[in-house]
């Protein structure tokens, strides 16, 4: 692992980059999963900048994301999404993965609102339905605040009794009920991948407390909450992980079920986002 005052230096040197880029005004952040980045059309008069010409930032390698940041408006509301994310699976550590939330955080940021493409193991819940993160497991092996505490940014121990803000959590109910969109609700357990699990991890996982489980999200939300952001995040369930009757899974089958549930989640967030901004 880098040395915390590199890391350091290099998130500064990026948030320079980027506030003589885009400014300062973004009070919001979005980082846009799997198939979901379609969200970033709606982002009006957006200034684009690809992570390769961000100073240290990480590239993304899956095809499925795009690697771009982008400055606009969301329903009049000034944001910074990423349109593509960074996963352990990829090779980068909790550090590089979590860079952008840092980046984002000394912009201004104060609120995170997250998508992933998760499986579901509630037996209650179906591919193409939503899921709002109340809680998380970490069960990745690994934490992106290991190693020395950086104080000027968060304390040693954070506090997660409530990393999903229950305030937005409260306004994104409150906008899929008024859109009669179904959303689930539920406990995200993020493993590293990037294989798909056996049925009797399934089970197991299952059994300690998840809803659903998908690989990224968990490091985001941890710095987010390191660093005092308010976190958010909704998960589309892209496929139905029932141990006794698991059907094999493609990565197309986790797109095209991502690309359905598109419309009802960009609805929420977009309506998260108007609500905060107001
Ligand atoms: N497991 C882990 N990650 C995932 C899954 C899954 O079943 N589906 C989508 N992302």
């Amino acid at each position: 692992m880098q040395d915390l005052a590199t890391y350091r230096a290099h998130v500064n040197e990026a948030t320079e980059f980027l506030r003589e880029k885009v400014g300062g005004d973004a009070r919001i952040g979005l980082i846009l999963g799997t198939g979901l980045g379609k969200l970033a059309e709606e982002i009006e008069a957006a200034t684009i900048i690809h992570y390769g010409d961000i100073p240290h930032f990480p590239i993304s390698t899956v095809e499925s994301h795009h690697g771009r940041l982008l400055s606009g408006k969301l329903g009049g509301v000034p944001v910074l999404a990423m349109q593509g994310r960074f996963h352990l699976y990829e090779g980068y550590d909790g550090r590089q993965i979590t860079f952008p939330v840092r980046v984002m955080k000394q912009l201004g940021v104060e609120t995170l609102l997250v998508s992933n493409a998760a499986g579901g193991m509630n037996p209650l819940f179906r591919r193409g339905d939503l899921m709002l993160l109340t809680d998380h497991i970490n069960l990745q092996g690994v934490n992106p605040l290991t190693g020395p505490n950086a104080d000027e940014w968060g304390p040693r121990f954070p506090d997660m009794s409530e990393p999903y803000d229950r305030g937005l959590r409260d306004i994104a109910e409150q906008a899929a009920l008024n859109r009669a969109i179904r959303l689930q609700q539920g406990v995200y357990l993020a493993v590293e991948g990037p294989n798909l699990e056996t049925r009797a991890e399934y089970r197991f996982l299952r059994t300690i407390g998840a809803d659903a489980v998908g690989m990224s999200t968990v490091p985001e939300v941890i710095v987010g909450n390191h660093m005092g952001m308010r976190c958010m995040a909704i998960s589309v369930i892209t496929d139905e992980c029932f141990p006794d009757s698991l059907e094999p899974v493609s990565m197309e089958d986790v797109l095209a079920a991502a690309a359905e549930a598109e419309p009802s989640l960009t609805a929420i967030m977009r309506a998260v986002v108007e609500e905060i901004g107001k």
